[in-house]
């Protein structure tokens, strides 16, 4: 029988997110806690169960893999993984999302087992913001690693700044020019509430992108482009450069109208949307059926039914997700 995966709204699944590992270089204040504990490894699915449920998804169809955790690169032998992956017939791409500060030494590796695109978080030009967002000092590391990008010659290379109001909403501006300078795109997301942070208070720094686009617009005035990658993003681009401004809003402008993604958290749990707790745990079957890609794959079928119709972070003003995103798979 031929399988494919869509939703019980209609909505065609061919894109997945799938997390390789909790652990992280950075603590960024939105993403995890300064004192994070990280899961032990017997929790953790293997290369080898990553591998198998890769396969199982394109065989359903999916056209694109990305790699995301946590911090991808942190998780030893990702490049033979995404070697792996990236030979899967049926797959337009393989990409990754990373924040950037091993880039220097896994560019070369990483376009060569057949990355696709890369994403790099940036969230701040200057150091000492860039510390107190990230909590470390690593902000030359993370500029060499995207020169490194640059220089590999990955087909787009997409930068995610997350903007916080009064920490980093000055640096738009800034970001922008970076951006143009460099020849690399970039996206401006909203911050979701996952997990409960004691950094900063989320409601007083929201900051819409349609502030953030304002703020843009004062100096490169946009104009909306069509462009998919399959993500959430919504493009602009500017008269004098080639460059794609993004922006991910999950607050102000909701689109999971047309989501089209899932996520295989590092715990092998299949959730169906980044905003609830809907999910199937593909740990235990392949755990329990090690190689039976069919049984998988009609699990995995019956799974996307129960993709809900869009996310709810918060419910009378509270918040709903206690995971943090580095559990997620950002
Ligand atoms: P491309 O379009 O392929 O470049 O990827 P992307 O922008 O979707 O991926 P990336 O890993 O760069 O993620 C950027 C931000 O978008 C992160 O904060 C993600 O968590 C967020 N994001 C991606 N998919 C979803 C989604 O389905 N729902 C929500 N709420 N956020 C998402
Ligand atoms: N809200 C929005 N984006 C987030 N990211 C991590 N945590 C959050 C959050 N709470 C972003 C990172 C990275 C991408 C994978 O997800 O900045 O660019
Ligand atoms: Fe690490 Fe990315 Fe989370 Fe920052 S957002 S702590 S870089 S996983």
């Amino acid at each position: 029988t031929l399988l494919e995966l869509s939703d019980s709204f209609g909505r065609r699944i061919e894109y997945l997110r799938m997390s390789v590992t909790d652990r992280c270089d950075f603590r960024c204040v939105y993403c995890m806690s300064e004192d994070v504990r990280f899961l032990p490894r017997s929790q953790v699915l293997s290369l080898e169960e990553l591998a198998t449920i890769g396969q199982a998804f394109s065989e359903l169809g999916v056209k694109k893999i990305r790699l995301t955790g946590g911090e991808p690169l942190v998780r030893h032998d990702i490049v033979s993984l995404a070697e792996k992956l990236a030979q899967l017939p049926g797959l337009d791409e393989l990409t990754m999302t990373t924040n950037g500060s091993q880039l220097e030494r896994f560019a070369i590796p990483l376009k060569r087992a057949g990355v696709k695109r890369l994403n790099i978080s940036l969230d701040s030009l200057n150091p000492l913001r860039f510390a107190a967002l990230t909590r470390r000092e690593k902000l030359s590391q993370v500029l060499t690693g995207i020169q490194a990008a640059i220089d590999a010659g990955f087909e787009r290379i997409k930068l995610n700044a997350v903007i916080l109001k009064g920490r980093n909403d000055d640096e738009v501006g800034s970001l922008v020019a970076f951006s143009r300078k460099a020849g690399v795109d970039i996206s401006f997301i909203e911050e979701m509430p996952l997990g409960i942070v004691s950094s900063h208070s989320r409601k007083e720094s929201y900051c819409s992108s349609d502030d953030v686009k304002a703020l843009i617009d004062q100096q490169f005035p946009l104009e909306a482009v069509a462009d998919k990658t399959g993500g959430p993003s919504r493009y602009y681009q500017m008269q004098d450069s080639d460059i794609r401004i993004g922006f991910i809003s999950p607050h102000s402008h909701n689109f999971c109208g047309s989501c089209n993604r899932i996520r295989l958290t590092v715990e092998g749990e299949l959730l169906l949307c980044l905003g609830r707790e809907n999910s199937v745990d593909l740990r235990a079957i392949v755990r329990r059926y090690p190689g039976d890609i069919e049984r998988l794959k009609e699990i995995i079928v019956e799974a996307v039914q129960y993709k809900p119709k869009e996310h709810r972070f918060y419910q009378d003003d509270q918040p709903q997700i206690v995971r943090f995103m580095n559990m997620t798979g950002g």
